[in-house]
């Protein structure tokens, strides 16, 4: 049975059991407690908690996930992917284990040819929770024997997403797959034999704290009893198909079959070579959905888990013997067999193969350059007969490198020494320790977010700023430290709600409404607002004077702000629209954000835009702001702006009515809750500052908009004023004379440069008796600043020669405009088996550069200059060391 059947099955059968069908969502929904959606229930997790009503009772889905904890379980054992599709029914206060249970058996044993799973009845073995006899007695109801019921701890038998959020009892379905897999005894005794294809959840709480899967701590029982299944769709198709793990399916195994290929080993030849073969297949295949739902390669958070997983794939390659460039041969394979379930994996292909290329392309460079650094440190380790690479390089190598530690810890064996892991370990997790800090002091107090929560129960906060800035209002809470409390002191700050409120909450990129909210006795300075949970805005406000609930208060937007803020809103429309015209419809949005007078705009491309496209993007903008478009928002449902090609950000997720923002018909309609001007010409105009790379893959546009960006433009143009002056010419003839001064000075630098060298030749005579005698060869190593060339060449020629038949070497370091190298052997010298190619990489490698060149002359160079005199040494200690 094909992977796609066993998926098509699932939901049909709870289709027909009036479960509505929800596509899966994208692998970056927005959840802040997550990197990535983790479980099928991620999506449907405000409907549990209570946070939101459920749009339905019923709900089944075949969800994408991704999980990288386990990463080096991966290919390892027959079931750790880091991808993988979760297979659920869900139930929002419906039905509850009775229904969960008599669904699963149905569908886990039902016969094949009833659109069932056809597993054997009697190959069939479930867990409850200790003590849970209800669930017990549920499955001794539907037919399952005693002895195949086994009972285990929470730490088994307790689902939680591992984060503060909901959870319940589980029990979980098993297959026995027979004595060769293993010891009897059901999953308690083996879970390679007893291999868990579905668990099925009893949401009942909400956990605030959780510290490991069987300590926690619950916080209340939520609103409804609730249902979440998920069924390892990889581990179901493994049984159906008879095959011996995940990554040997029908949806992944080609990709594996394309990694022998490319390296003429076999799978099944060798079982290093095999976890090796698993390793790509599954991180290709992770690779392909992570990338084609816009993660791109990068150093933080999501971006460094796609690049660590493609550089994973990269090494193991290599370690299969494969050293050309392989992204490009094997994701293709992973697109085909991919896009029958995922269709718009065809429409985003062209960016992900172009990111995957740069990203190899990248990593290759990395390995060259961490090489050097690395070959350096195996050198310096050697050198003091230490038999440890310290943890300190080793994590210099990742950090800077991002050498991951295995990859280090090789190169390291095959050098004969090993890394102090320990060391490295205690870094990693200072790191680590500093980027948890660093978040949780962003996140804010868990503690407000109770209070917040009691605050929303009361009801929505109606925003009214889309109209009117200026609203009568009433305080309906305060909260001051995380606790709501009655009244508000002098000179403290606070969170307020209002009954409705004309402020705009930080949101789709837009800054938040500055403003003062004014009352009988008080005068609130309005400095952020937020909207911490769903419907609920929060003003965080400084207190002059004394605030009581409960107060009737004038609410007032700062209109220049807020007008400032619309402006840069609709600019960035404006220049998404131009993005897209001019480059193509690559350039989805990865991000934005606008204040009064500055917009930014984060999109996905892998390459810089030019010049004369930087000028077309500004100049289309403009003319979009002069034909004063009318700006329209328009509510609608989803589906219906999604059919008017409404563009909509990865990973959010909108509710089924939404707000579409319209300028110019088709020309820019997107998803949009901001504030914007009436008509386009009222933003005056823009003036694209630059367009610079924010990570692998992702590029960044900024502007100034209005009055900020027509200060800019007469800034610049007191600029070319001054430079006139200073220059005494016209404007258009500014760059011909800094060219000609340019050319002026480099011409007097050759100058200085020969006259240099002549002086050098001249006094050569006394420089060549500076050479020392260095086992046996005569050595001469000069730093020559500002020689460089032509130059450089004939001095070592010279001085060569001036030091006679007897073995000699001249080594000369100098160069112009950047560091140049120079080595000179004699006939002598190269019968002693020295090289001028091999003595001038090292001279070049110490000024951080590279050479080569024939056995009697070669040059180099590098970038450090001031490592001349480590070059000069670098040479001199290998005729120490010749031998
Ligand atoms: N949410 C449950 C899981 O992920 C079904 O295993």
């Amino acid at each position: 049975m094909k992977t796609s059947e066993i998926r098509s099955r699932f939901i049909d059968f709870f289709a027909k059991h009036d479960h509505v069908d929800v596509p899966s969502a994208s692998l970056l929904y927005n959840d802040p407690t997550l990197l990535f959606v983790n479980a099928g229930m991620v999506p449907f997790k405000p409907y549990f908690l209570g946070d939101e009503p459920a749009p339905y009772a019923r709900a089944v889905s075949a969800q994408k996930c991704v999980r990288t904890l386990d990463i080096d379980e991966v290919g390892k054992t027959t079931r750790h992917g880091t991808f993988f599709q979760m297979l659920g029914n869900f139930s929002f206060g419906d039905y509850f284990k009775e229904g969960a249970i008599r669904f699963a058996w149905d569908l886990v044993t039902g016969k094949e040819q009833d659109g069932g799973l056809g597993f054997d009845p009697e190959k069939v073995w479930v867990t409850a929770l200790y003590g849970d006899q209800e669930t017990i007695d549920l499955w001794l109801k539907v037919g399952i024997p005693r002895e195949r019921i086994q009972e285990r701890g929470l730490k088994d038998n307790y689902w939680h997403m591992g984060v503060p959020g909901p959870g319940g009892p589980c029990s979980e379905i098993y297959i026995d797959r027979g004595p060769e897999f293993g010891a009897d005894g059901g999953p308690e005794a083996d879970e390679d034999r007893f291999l868990e294809i579905w668990n099925l959840v009893f949401q009942q709480e909400e956990l605030s704290a959780v510290r490991a899967k069987d300590d926690f701590d619950v916080l209340r029982p939520l609103p409804h009893k609730n249902i979440d299944t998920g069924a390892g769709l990889e581990r179901i198709a493994l049984l159906k198909q008879g095959v011996a793990n995940m990554y040997e399916i029908d949806e992944v195994y080609p990709v594996i079959a394309k990694a022998a290929e490319l390296s003429g080993r076999r799978y099944g030849d060798d079982p290093t070579d095999d976890v090796r073969f698993r390793v790509v297949a599954d991180h290709v295949r992770s690779s392909l959905m992570l990338m084609t739902d816009g993660v791109t390669p990068g150093n933080e958070a999501r971006g460094y888990v796609l690049r660590r997983l493609l550089r994973r794939v990269i090494r193991a390659m290599r370690l299969l013997g494969v050293n050309d460039p392989v992204l490009l041969e094997l994701l293709p394979v992973s697109r085909d067999l991919m896009r029958v379930s995922y269709p718009d994996i065809d429409a985003n292909w062209p960016r992900v193969a172009e990111a995957a290329e740069a990203e190899e392309k990248s990593f290759r460079r990395t390995l060259q350059s961490g090489t050097v650094m690395f070959d350096t440190a195996v050198d310096a380790a050697k050198g003091e007969h230490a038999t440890t690479l310290s943890g300190d390089k080793a994590f210099q190598l990742h950090d800077t490198y991002g050498f991951p530690i295995d990859l280090t810890m090789e190169m390291a064996a095959e050098q004969g020494l090993t890394v102090d892991r320990a060391q490295f370990d205690a870094l990693m997790k200072e790191q680590k320790e500093r980027a948890r800090a660093d978040a949780k002091a962003k996140k804010g107090g868990a503690a407000s977010l109770e209070a917040y929560r009691e605050l929303r129960e009361a009801g929505e906060v109606p925003f009214l700023g889309y109209t009117d800035l200026d609203v009568n209002t009433t305080v309906r809470g305060i909260v001051a430290d995380g606790a709501a409390v009655d009244r508000a002191l002098d000179g403290t700050t606070v969170e307020i709600v209002l009954r409705e409120t004309p402020f705009y909450a930080e949101s789709g990129g837009q800054d938040a409404d500055r403003g003062v909210i004014v009352g009988d006795g008080f005068n609130l300075n309005v400095i952020d607002v937020q909207r911490p949970v769903p419907g609920l805005v929060v003003h965080r406000v400084e207190v002059l004077g004394e605030l009581p609930l409960g107060a009737t208060v004038d609410a007032r937007v700062d209109a220049a702000a807020r007008h400032g803020a619309s402006q840069a809103h609709t600019a960035t429309h404006i220049v998404h629209a131009a993005l897209r015209e001019l480059v193509g419809p690559t350039a989805t949005q990865a991000g934005s954000y606008n204040k009064p007078g500055y917009m930014r705009f984060d999109f996905s491309a892998t390459h810089g835009l030019s010049e004369a496209l930087k000028a077309e993007i500004e100049g289309r903008s403009n003319e979009a702001i002069a034909a004063n478009y009318a700006v329209s928002a328009q509510e609608m449902p989803l589906e219906e702006a999604k059919a008017l090609g409404a563009m909509a950000m990865f990973g959010e997720k909108y509710p089924p009515l939404v707000r579409m923002v319209e300028l110019a018909g088709p020309w820019s309609r997107e998803l949009c809750g901001g504030t914007h001007v009436g008509t386009t010409a009222e933003i005056g105009m823009l003036n694209l500052l630059s367009e610079s790379s924010i990570g692998s893959g992702v590029r960044r546009v900024e502007a100034l908009v209005a009055g900020d960006a027509f200060s800019k433009f007469a800034a610049e143009r007191a600029l070319v004023t001054a430079l006139t002056d200073t220059l005494r010419v016209q404007p258009d003839q500014v760059v011909g004379r800094v060219e000609r001064l340019i050319g002026q000075l480099k011409d007097a630098e050759k100058q200085i440069a020969k006259l240099n060298a002549e002086k050098l030749l001249a006094g050569s005579a006394q420089l060549v008796q500076q050479a020392v005698d260095v086992n046996g060869v005569r050595y001469l190593g000069v730093a020559t600043p500002g020689v460089g060339g032509g130059e450089l060449r004939t001095l070592a020629m010279d001085l060569r020669d001036r030091l006679g038949s007897e073995p000699a070497v001249v080594a000369l370091v100098g160069g112009a405009d950047k560091p140049a190298a120079l080595v000179a052997t004699n006939a002598a010298a190269r019968d002693l088996g020295l090289k001028a190619g091999q003595l001038i990489s090292l001279a070049s490698a110490a000024l951080g550069g590279k050479g080569g060149g024939k056995d009697d002359l070669a040059q180099g160079g590098g970038t450090d200059a001031s490592a001349a005199p480590q070059a000069i040494a670098a040479v001199r200690s290998a005729l120490e060391t010749r031998g």
